[in-house]
């Protein structure tokens, strides 16, 4: 099948209704061609490379497949290490923020993150161009995401600008906040930003280096920040939180040693359970390394607030070092998780306090907070 170029907003109908969501936030995406917004060379999933010169109607039919497609790795910066740092997101998965989101026709609404620019053209031909401003940390991209809404004729504010905003005060100030980068810690200027009452919506995560992350969905009154999370979903992580952390050393000696039957990697590895697991017990990462003589690698845990550290092995093996054991504690808190009924992840939920300096997570109610940050 050969694409036709000048008829793309065929293929953005036939992805708009692919899309969950309702027909207002559906349609969007069969009126804003995605494709001028992309690069000509681009990056889906399982870093299948997409060339425009190459092959324009896989270039073409990628644009127009729900699939996240990678747009910049290592910063822009040469001979990295091939990480993904700005993207265009799936567009169920945007469709799915802008519903939370909730946005009424007279909202203004701050993005952070434009990325492609692809959806502050979505939110401008929502609500209007002036109501729109969307925030990007890296030049180079902002500038291409300008050039782009330039030319599909969309005029929202993009500013060059840390989202994370050491520097308060987009004027006016917003009724929603759409952050399109994951953080662990919401600013204190994104309620800041918020006009008395209004909305949150973000990718967020406990801590970088553990799988993915969840949608929280944030009500804001004043200084208080409130919701649930709808769901898990991974964006990569906004600049200034993605600081790795810990590593467990290699080849240091443990603490403990034990044995036990089977693989004890499997909780690990399974990007749901270790999710789960990141709401429930908070401070530590993961990874996985290969020891010299070993066929499988095993998984290292961290902890992030102090020295402790857990080496987990295909063979049964659990070592453990420092004053937490981590693994002995995610048991124990997977055991609590099973005896309360396994909630799912839409049970949690964040509240952010200005006022009391602390976020905190906790299931089913606010008042039974599971554990606390200071901010
Ligand atoms: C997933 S992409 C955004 C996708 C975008 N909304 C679109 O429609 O194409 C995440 C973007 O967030 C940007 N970003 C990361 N940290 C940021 C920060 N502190 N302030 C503003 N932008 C940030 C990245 O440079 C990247 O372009």
């Amino acid at each position: 099948m050969t694409i036709a170029h000048d008829a793309p907003l065929g293929l953005a109908r036939e992805l708009a209704e692919q899309i969950p969501g309702p027909d207002h936030i559906r349609g969007l995406f069969a009126k804003v061609p995605r494709h001028r917004f992309l690069p000509d060379v681009m990056w889906g999933p399982g870093q299948t490379r997409y060339d425009r010169s190459a092959d324009p109607d896989e270039w073409m039919r990628a644009a127009y497949t729900d699939q996240a497609l990678i747009t910049q790795h290592d910063d822009g910066t040469e001979g990295g290490r091939g990480v993904p740092t700005s993207s265009s997101s799936a567009p169920s998965v945007m469709a799915r923020m802008l519903t939370a989101a909730r946005i009424e026709h007279h909202h203004r609404v701050l993005e952070i993150g434009t990325g492609t620019g692809y959806n502050a053209a979505l939110l401008a031909s929502l609500v209007g161009d002036d109501r729109i401003t969307s925030v990007e940390i890296d030049p180079d991209v902002a500038a291409r995401a300008r050039r782009a809404l330039i030319e599909t004729e969309f005029a929202p504010t993009v500013l060059t600008e840390d989202g994370e905003g050491r520097r308060v005060g987009y004027q006016p100030p917003c009724d929603r906040l759409i952050a399109t980068c994951t953080v662990s810690r919401v600013p204190d200027v994104w309620l800041r930003q918020i006009h008395g009452r209004g909305r949150i919506v973000t990718p967020w995560a406990p801590t970088p280096g553990v799988p993915g992350g969840v949608l929280a969905v944030l009500d804001v009154n004043g200084d208080r920040a409130e919701g649930r999370f709808e769901g898990g979903l991974s964006f990569m992580w906004a600049r200034g939180q993605r600081q790795a952390g810990h590593v467990a050393p290699a080849g240091s000696e443990a603490d403990t040693v034990k044995r036990v039957d089977g693989d004890p990697r499997e909780p690990w590895l399974d990007g749901d359970q270790a999710l789960m697991l990141s709401l429930l017990m908070p401070g530590w990462r993961y990874g996985m390394r290969m020891e010299p003589d070993a066929e499988e690698p095993y998984v290292w845990i961290a902890s992030t607030t102090c020295a402790s550290w857990a080496r987990v092995h295909a063979d049964g093996r659990i070592e453990q070092a420092g004053k937490r054991k981590l693994v002995d504690q995610a048991d124990q808190v997977r055991a609590w998780w099973r005896d309360r009924g396994e909630p799912d992840y839409t049970d949690f939920g964040l509240t952010i306090d200005l006022v009391r300096g602390h976020q905190s997570v906790w299931l089913r109610e606010p008042s039974w907070a599971l554990w606390s940050t200071k901010r």
